[in-house]
């Protein structure tokens, strides 16, 4: 966690009010680690601002400023406010409740406008493509996982009236095209509830995104992650694509590959 110690005095939107890192501790669990200020963090196990870094990487320097950006899961809000701070416009969407009001403590801590940061409840399939108005990039960050068919909601997501889609999942290593359940890797449990979900090797996720009808999909290279990344990432593997040629997700759903 290097980069805790970082000079961001001169970032915008940041408080070094240490009130408001005891704040953020009770205000129970936190996912996404977020930046308040220089030496101040909420707590969280992932670093914001690594995953915003990795994003960077994808992009040409200053790409986020004006941009339009919606979050899609967007837990904590730290990757939210990072892009923020990058000179976007986000909007974060966050079903969890506990979660959304973290991203609410977050704008009003950092004194960010809500028409730089709007924030809904919607979960996935509540935010409709065709009324939502068009986004620069589309995150989907740490989901397509976590649904029974990953597949259907890449087909999904491509509908996004979206110049690029940023997708991250947990991929497993090798050539193939593979498809693993997480529990079968490194079984974890949620309460008494073995944690599942679909994990696939690269190549197969990038065939995955193309069937999804998004265009030129690839690899994010940076240090964070892939093989040997710092894993203070939510994901070890970060991709963007395109906008493509949409596919109808209930079209494809009975397709024979
Ligand atoms: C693994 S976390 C990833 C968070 C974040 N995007 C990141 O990459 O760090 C998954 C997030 O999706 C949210 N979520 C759960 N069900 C969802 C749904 N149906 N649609 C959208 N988000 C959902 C969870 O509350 C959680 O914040």
């Amino acid at each position: 966690m290097a980069d805790s110690m970082e000079k961001i005095a001169d970032v915008a939107f940041s408080t070094s009010d240490l009130r408001a890192v005891e704040q953020a501790k009770s205000m129970g669990p936190w996912q996404q680690r977020c930046m308040l200020g220089e030496g101040a963090f909420t707590p969280g196990i992932w670093a914001s601002w690594d995953i915003a870094k990795v994003l960077d990487a994808g992009f040409p320097a200053g790409f986020w400023e004006g941009k339009r950006v919606l979050d899609i899961g967007a837990n904590c809000g730290g990757l939210s406010v990072e892009l923020v701070r990058r000179g976007a416009t986000v909007h974060a969407a966050e079903p969890y409740e506990p979660y959304r009001q973290k991203i609410e403590w977050l704008r009003g801590t950092l004194g960010i406008p809500e028409e730089r940061l709007s924030i809904s409840g919607d979960a996935l399939f509540d935010i409709r493509p065709e009324e939502t108005s068009h986004m620069d990039v589309v995150l989907f960050l740490g989901l397509a996982y976590h649904f029974r068919y990953p597949q259907l909601v890449l087909d999904y997501v491509g509908q996004f009236d979206a110049d690029h889609f940023v997708v991250s999942t947990q991929c497993i290593e090798g050539e193939s095209d593979f498809l693993q359940n997480r529990s079968d890797i490194t079984p974890q449990y949620l309460g008494d509830q073995p944690l599942l979900g679909w994990h696939a090797t690269r190549p197969l996720f990038l065939k995955m995104l193309e069937w999804a009808g998004m265009s030129d999909p690839r690899l994010i290279e940076h240090p964070h992650v892939n093989r040997g990344g710092a894993k203070t990432t939510t994901n070890n593997a970060y991709f963007i694509a395109d906008r493509g040629k949409p596919v109808d997700h209930l079209v494809e759903m009975t397709r024979f590959i």
